[in-house]
């Protein structure tokens, strides 16, 4: 039924499993021979960005390298990488690989899977690029500041066979809370924050900077890809006439489709690749518009035609990706699984409005369960994480199928994220999804149930928790073993 695979494979038995012409058939991989081990290193550190354009002055940030966002890091699928990450901060840190199956011991959560980085320390992280994909990465340790600080990076792993693009682009956007000197507000972990819908900041950059415009080619074929490192802001990018098709989301492809409703959704941590063909838009200046919050639309940037036409009409090269080889959860067979969410501003309310009143103490996590420093404001069946809590409440039986169905039972919004695997998104509120994507963080609504699917073939104990930081770190956590 199941073909016996582990993500935690070497390079070595990885080239053998993908060989053995299982799921990975449209993998086309032909050139194996050459993959290699690539190097790379990275140090966190205190540094300075031009977020704001001058005359404001830069903004003291944290940075990977010396910049923000941190360098690309760029392999071609199969490869191996090694990255040092050295600790440049006055406080400990890790690295986490989001969205990449990585063997459990370099997954980067503090006291879970290694040590932390103490300042001045170096730790290197080693593993395959088994996925192809648009991923990132950033500290798991106190990561509502130490990202919020500007720590993360994109990293990108390339299919062997591509789709063919001219432009191949990523965009990392993020929402920052600066004060009137361009500096970063350092209310970090505020009460209100963290009780309602995380920290929400008043200046959007890309790739660390404010652009008036993104110049284009008329006839154009790009591929965008799209990086939400933001805290707490979920963004909705209305492309206009663009009309951008999505190809995959949290980095593993999907059937290219038209963004539903316009809009390219992107909670936290999640990402989207999108084709834009330049030949749709008939206006040669059409605003990217961010809608997710109907109060507080706003214009991201003009897409602009500038030089002479690349063509006339759309290319028509295809644009489907090549599968990743990830195992086919089976239906019949899938045990299934429970997990509520509660808690936050009104959650109490939410709660009996939905018949969950019965759920023991949950009822806490309304109003009155809030504690002052701001731990133990939502609950992950019914318990808060505190601090670093490490007893999975959840085991899952390695190498079966899983279904999990969660209930936002809160007011607010969450994108939850699983490491360590990839899930099927199979159902919202009871009905079959389209695409059934491959997900790494779901975004779901208020009072929305999701179930998601997956084969649990990555041994280990894994996070799985709200990537609004300030809801993880209030306590929107927990931990699932897979054994
Ligand atoms: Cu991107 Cu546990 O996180
Ligand atoms: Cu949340």
């Amino acid at each position: 039924m199941f073909n016996r695979s582990n993500p935690a494979l070497t390079r070595r038995s990885f080239i053998a499993y993908s060989g053995a012409g299982m799921a990975t058939a449209a993998f086309g991989m032909p050139s194996f021979a050459e993959t290699k081990t690539r190097s790379f290193s990275l140090r966190a550190a205190p540094s300075r960005a031009q977020l704001v354009p001058e005359p404001h002055p830069e903004t003291p940030a944290w940075c990977y390298n010396g910049k923000v966002p941190g360098p690309e890091l760029r392999v071609r699928q199969g490869d191996r990488m090694r990255i040092d990450v050295t600790n440049g901060l006055a406080e400990e840190t890790t690295v986490h690989w989001h969205g990449l199956r990585v063997p459990h011991a370099m997954d980067g959560v503090p006291h879970l899977t290694q040590r932390p980085i103490a300042p001045g320390e170096t730790f290197t992280y080693e593993f395959d690029a088994i996925d192809a994909g648009t991923f990132w990465y950033h500290p798991h340790q106190r990561s509502f500041e130490q990202v919020g600080r500007g720590l993360y990076g994109p990293l990108i792993i390339e299919e062997p066979n591509a789709p063919q693009v001219d432009r191949d682009i990523t965009w990392v956007l993020d929402d920052w809370r600066l004060t009137q000197d361009a500096a970063i507000s350092d209310d970090f972990g505020a009460a209100m924050d963290m009780s309602h819908a995380g920290r929400l900041g008043n200046t959007v950059t890309i790739n660390g900077q404010i652009p008036e415009s993104f110049v284009v080619q008329r006839g154009e074929r790009i591929r965008l890809r799209l990086i939400n490192a933001a805290n707490a802001r979920i963004f909705a990018l209305d492309f206009g006439e663009y009309e951008p098709r999505i190809i995959a989301l949290d980095g593993q492809p999907v059937a290219p489709h038209a963004a539903p409703g316009g809009r390219v959704v992107l909670g936290p941590a999640m990402r989207a690749d999108v084709i834009l063909d330049c030949s749709t838009a008939t206006n040669s200046n059409v605003p990217l518009v961010d809608r997710a919050y109907r109060d507080n639309e706003y214009r991201l940037l003009d897409i602009v035609y500038e030089g002479a036409p690349l063509r006339d009409a759309a290319p028509d090269w295809d644009i489907a990706l090549p599968d990743n080889p990830l195992l086919e959860p089976d239906m019949a067979s899938a045990r299934r699984h429970e997990v509520l969410f509660t808690g936050g501003m009104m959650g109490a309310m939410v709660e009996r409005d939905m018949g969950l009143s019965q759920s023991g103490g949950m009822m806490g996590g309304g109003m009155m369960g809030m504690r002052h420093d701001g731990r133990g404001i939502w609950f992950v069946n019914g318990k808060a994480a505190e601090g670093h809590m490490l007893d999975p409440f959840l085991t899952l039986e390695r190498d079966a199928s899983h279904v999990i169905q969660m209930t936002n039972a809160t007011a607010f919004h969450h994108p939850i994220h699983l490491h360590g695997h990839s899930f099927r998104v199979i159902t919202r509120d009871g009905a079959p999804t389209e695409h059934r994507e491959w997900q790494d963080t779901v975004l779901m609504a208020p009072r929305e149930r999701v179930e998601i699917a997956f084969v649990a073939d990555n041994p280990g104990d894994w996070m799985f928790h709200c990537h609004i930081l300030e809801h993880q770190a209030a306590g929107m956590m927990g931990v699932i073993r897979v054994a």
